[in-house]
C-alpha cells in the first residue's frame, strides 16, 4: 500500500509535525507515503520525495514545510485533473492526505466528490478561521510572539501610540487574541467595523488620564465605520486587494496621530508571526492531527478532515469545513472589549 501527501496554501508551524506522524505511523505498518512538492502542483508535476522514517528525523520543531508549498488550485486549472489522476495510478496510491486551509480544502472536498479521489484533510492555519475545528495549529504559534509586549516598553518611553497590523485574512482571530495576550489597549477586527472617533476617544482619554502611551492592534482586513470612512479610494483599493492585504495600519495611524495629536508608529508584524518554530501547542495539535489523518485513511473515511472539538480529536466531513469561514468568536471579542481605554 502506498499513499501520498502534500502541505497546500500559506505555510504555518507544525506542517512537519503532521509529516512526521503520518509517516511514523505508515512506517510502523509498512506502508509507503510519498511526499508531493509544494502543494498541488506537486502531484500535477509528479514532483515527489519518498518520505521514510529516517527521512523525517528531526523536523518537529522546525516550522514552514519540508515539502513546500504553493497556492497551486487544480480545481480552477480543469486541464490539470487529467494529467493527476494519471499521476494517481501511476503511483498506485490508495489514498492522499491533503494539508491545507479554507481553499486548499474545498479543492480536496471537489476532487473527492467529483473525481473520486481518495482524500482525507488536515486543517492548518495560523488564522484559526476554518468551520469544524476549535483550533488549527499554526494559531498558538502565531499569537504566541512577544512582539506586542516589545512594543509596549518603547510605546511608553516615548509616550507615543503604537499601531501594530497583524495577519489573519477575513477574520479576528490572530488581532484579538494576540491583543488579550499582549495587552492591547484596543483591538480592531474585521468583524466589527471601527469608528475612528471611538478609537481617538479611548486614546485621548488615556493620555488624560495619565497614561500617555497606547497599543493599537489592527487586523489586516479591518475596516472603518461606513459612517466614518477616512479612506481615500485609493487606499482602499491598495489595502484591501484581493489577492494580498496591507496597508491599515498605515492609515489608521496616519488619522490617529491627525485627530489626536498623539506621535503614533506603526509595526507590521506580518511574515513574522508565520514562522519559526511551533510552540508545544501547536506541535501536539499538530501531531495529533497527522494521527487521526492516518486513521482516517487506513478505515477509508474519504471526503473527511481531523478536527478538534474540546480536548478530542474527531473526523469531520469537508464539507463542514469549506464555504464559510469561522468567523472571531464574540466572546472573546467581548474579553478583548473589557480592556479598551
Ligand atoms: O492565510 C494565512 C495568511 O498568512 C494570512 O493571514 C495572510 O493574509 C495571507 O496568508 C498571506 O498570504 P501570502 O503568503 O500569499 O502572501
Amino acid at each position: 500500500m502506498r499513499i501520498g501527501i502534500l502541505t497546500a496554501g500559506g505555510d504555518c508551524p507544525g506542517l512537519n509535525a503532521v509529516i512526521r506522524a503520518v509517516v511514523r505511523c505508515a512506517s510502523a505498518d509498512g506502508i509507503e507515503v510519498l511526499g508531493f512538492r509544494n502543494g498541488y502542483r506537486g502531484l500535477f508535476e509528479n514532483d515527489f520525495e519518498e518520505l521514510t522514517r529516517a527521512g523525517v528525523i528531526g523536523i518537529l520543531p522546525r516550522g514552514g514545510t519540508i515539502l513546500g508549498t504553493s497556492r497551486f488550485n487544480p480545481t480552477q486549472h480543469e486541464e490539470s485533473i487529467p494529467r493527476i489522476k494519471e499521476n494517481w495510478q501511476m503511483h498506485r496510491l490508495s489514498g492522499l492526505i491533503v494539508v491545507g486551509g479554507e481553499g486548499s480544502l474545498s479543492a480536496a472536498r471537489d476532487l473527492c466528490r467529483d473525481h473520486a479521489l481518495q482524500i482525507v484533510g488536515v486543517p492548518k492555519t495560523i488564522d484559526n478561521d476554518i468551520c469544524g475545528t476549535d483550533f488549527t495549529f499554526g494559531f498558538d504559534t502565531a499569537v504566541s510572539t512577544d512582539a506586542v509586549d516589545r512594543l509596549h516598553s518603547t510605546a511608553e518611553s516615548h509616550h507615543r501610540v503604537m499601531v501594530c497590523e497583524v495577519m489573519g485574512r477575513h477574520t479576528g482571530w490572530i488581532a484579538a487574541c494576540g491583543g488579550i495576550a499582549g495587552g492591547a489597549d484596543v483591538v480592531l477586527v474585521p468583524e466589527h467595523p471601527f469608528r475612528i472617533s471611538r478609537v481617538c476617544d479611548l486614546l485621548k482619554q488615556r493620555k488624560q488620564q495619565g497614561r500617555a502611551f497606547s497599543i493599537v492592534v489592527i487586523a489586516e482586513d479591518a475596516h472603518p465605520h461606513p459612517e466614518e470612512d477616512f479612506l481615500s479610494k485609493e487606499q482602499e483599493a491598495a489595502i484591501y486587494r484581493h489577492d494580498r492585504l496591507g496597508g491599515i495600519g498605515e492609515a489608521i495611524a496616519a488619522e490617529i496621530e491627525r485627530c489626536t495629536d498623539i506621535q503614533t508608529r506603526v509595526t507590521k508584524l506580518g511574515y513574522v508571526q508565520r514562522g519559526g518554530s511551533p510552540t508545544a501547542f501547536d506541535r501536539i495539535l499538530a501531531t495529533r492531527f497527522g494521527i487521526k489523518a492516518y486513521e482516517l485513511v487506513r478505515r477509508g473515511e474519504w471526503g473527511h478532515m481531523a478536527a478538534l472539538r474540546g480536548t478530542r480529536i474527531v473526523s469531520v466531513p469537508l464539507e463542514v469545513a469549506v464555504g464559510e469561514l469561522k468567523r472571531l468568536d464574540e466572546d472573546i471579542y467581548r474579553v478583548a472589549e473589557v480592556f479598551f481605554g
